[in-house]
């Protein structure tokens, strides 16, 4: 008789819920955690800011599902709030070990070297303030990841933006008075699976690109590496005039001992671009 191929004695492979798959870092750790059981929950699959549907057995879940519309939380906040601290409370109430992700926006930018996790975060913004809030309500049980300025081959980031504008245009005007770490999410994601695996403490982790530069340094870093013929002119951050207010340095470090090292952002861009073009 034909013997059935699932041997029961054999460990079962890991279940890992994404939320927020569509997303750009949704998209990149399904990628990472290719080779385990993954189930990919979009937007329209679970509104986070909805008690959980029914949903199987899980070992670990990676929350990337938020209000990431920075300036649009400025006008909506409660809806912010909902979806970044109700909807990680409700991620959080499945009592499963969590991966929720997190924002150098939960600092006010006010330092002159890198953040580190033991420093005082001070949201300028209602979106950061909203992450933070996600943070506190994440439960013991999470690794709560801080990244920064995140940019991919698909969805709405800097990147592809400066391409398609770069391409419309000989000029773009780029703000030159932001510092921070640009951070690839086929990176971030790789960094998240090494946190996970190693089975690092709960608790906050500072994971981005090692460099940094300004919006118009990435802008300028962008068009040369794809050949894109633009010129940046660099403008201040009250010239672009954006409703939210946004950290003026935001670079993040880590002081974890064995924190997964992601590398520079020139890498990551490099990386990037030659899945894009
Ligand atoms: N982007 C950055 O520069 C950056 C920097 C630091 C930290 N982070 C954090 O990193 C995480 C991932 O960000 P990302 O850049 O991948 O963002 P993203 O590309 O905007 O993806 C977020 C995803 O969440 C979904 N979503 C929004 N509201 C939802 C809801 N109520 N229920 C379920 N899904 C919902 C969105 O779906 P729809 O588009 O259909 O609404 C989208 O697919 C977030 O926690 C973000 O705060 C981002």
């Amino acid at each position: 008789m034909e013997q059935p191929n699932t041997d029961p004695l054999a460990p079962r492979q890991r279940r890992l819920l994404v939320t927020g798959a569509r997303g750009q870092l949704g998209v990149a750790l399904q990628e990472a955690f290719a080779d385990e059981d993954v189930l990919a929950l979009g937007h329209a699959d679970w509104d986070v800011a909805l008690p959980a549907p029914e949903l199987p057995p899980l070992d670990l879940i990676l929350h990337t599902a938020a209000w990431t519309d920075v300036d649009g939380a400025e006008a909506d906040p409660q809806g912010a709030a909902a979806v970044n601290v109700g909807g990680t409370a409700n991620v959080a109430a499945l009592a499963v070990p969590l991966v929720s992700f997190s924002s150098d926006y939960v600092f006010d930018g006010r330092k002159a070297r890198p953040y580190v996790e033991s420093d005082s975060p001070n949201p300028l913004s209602a979106y950061g303030r909203s992450k933070l809030g996600s943070e506190a309500v994440a439960g013991a049980d999470a690794w709560i990841v801080r990244s920064s300025w995140l940019f991919a081959e698909t969805g709405h980031n800097f990147v592809r933006t400066m391409l398609r504008l770069g391409n419309e245009r000989d000029e773009v005007a780029v703000v030159d008075d932001q510092r921070g770490s640009p951070t690839y999410v086929g990176h971030l994601a790789a960094a998240t699976r090494e946190l996970v695996e190693a089975d690092r403490p709960r608790g906050v982790w500072h994971l981005a690109a090692a460099g940094d530069c300004t919006w118009a340094e990435f802008a300028e870093a962008i068009f040369e590496a794809a050949g894109v013929e633009c010129h940046v002119r660099r403008i201040s951050t009250a010239e672009f005039g954006r409703p939210a207010p946004r950290p003026a340095y935001s670079v993040l470090r880590s002081e974890r001992a064995e924190a997964p090292e992601l590398p520079h952002w020139r890498g990551g861009l490099a990386a990037c671009l030659a899945r894009l073009l």
